[in-house]
């Protein structure tokens, strides 16, 4: 496969398996891993729930917007981004620009059952998980779905879904080499 020259984008709702699909992707690719939601929390001196609590959620968006925007201006990785991430317009231009994005897809059973596993998201802290999750699906996944790459995210182990996510990438990659090639902006 051509030397990835980009960042290598997971996007997804909530519980879908971006970092622990990401993690490993990064060591067979042999590139940095990054999860975005770590960087802010670290770029905040808090963790996301506290951050929402105080701040609020439109200041997350904003923390996040900036966090993204200079990952992606740093040396190629892969990077786990939240769920909300890929949403806002200005994160997804840069992304489109700089980066290639996978989009990890997943039935509302396969998220409901893998976001029971946490209960420190703040969206899902008050409410139905299903609805909730439901409701995300109907707006995001029209946005989600302008990745360059989908993969379904099935309910296979981590290490399957990786390699599945990692044939998708060498496939795209194939059809144009051009696109693993260093952004020009
Ligand atoms: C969010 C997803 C979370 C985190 C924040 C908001 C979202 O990340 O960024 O709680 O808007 O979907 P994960 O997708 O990693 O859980």
């Amino acid at each position: 496969m051509a030397r990835i020259e980009r960042t290598i984008v997971l996007v997804g709702l909530m519980g879908v398996g971006k970092s622990a699909v990401g993690r490993r992707l990064a060591k067979q690719l042999d590139l940095p891993f990054v999860d975005a939601d770590a960087e802010i929390e670290a770029a905040a001196g808090s963790s996301i729930s506290d951050f929402f609590e105080q701040h609020g959620e439109a200041a997350f968006r904003d923390g996040e917007r900036k966090v993204i925007a200079r990952l992606l201006d740093g040396k190629p990785h892969v990077l786990a981004t939240g769920g909300g991430a890929f949403m806002g317009p200005e994160t997804r231009l840069l992304i489109k620009l700089r980066g290639i994005s996978i989009w990890l897809n997943a039935d509302l059973d396969t998220l409901v059952e893998r976001v029971s596993r946490r209960n420190d998201r703040p969206l899902l802290k008050d409410g139905n998980a299903r609805q909730i999750l439901s409701d995300l699906m109907a707006v995001r996944n029209p946005i989600y779905a302008e990745s360059d790459i989908v993969v379904e995210s099935v309910n296979l182990p981590l290490g399957e879904m990786t390699v599945r996510v990692t044939e998708a990438l060498c496939n795209w990659i194939a059809a144009c080499p051009e696109r693993a090639r260093r952004p020009r902006v």
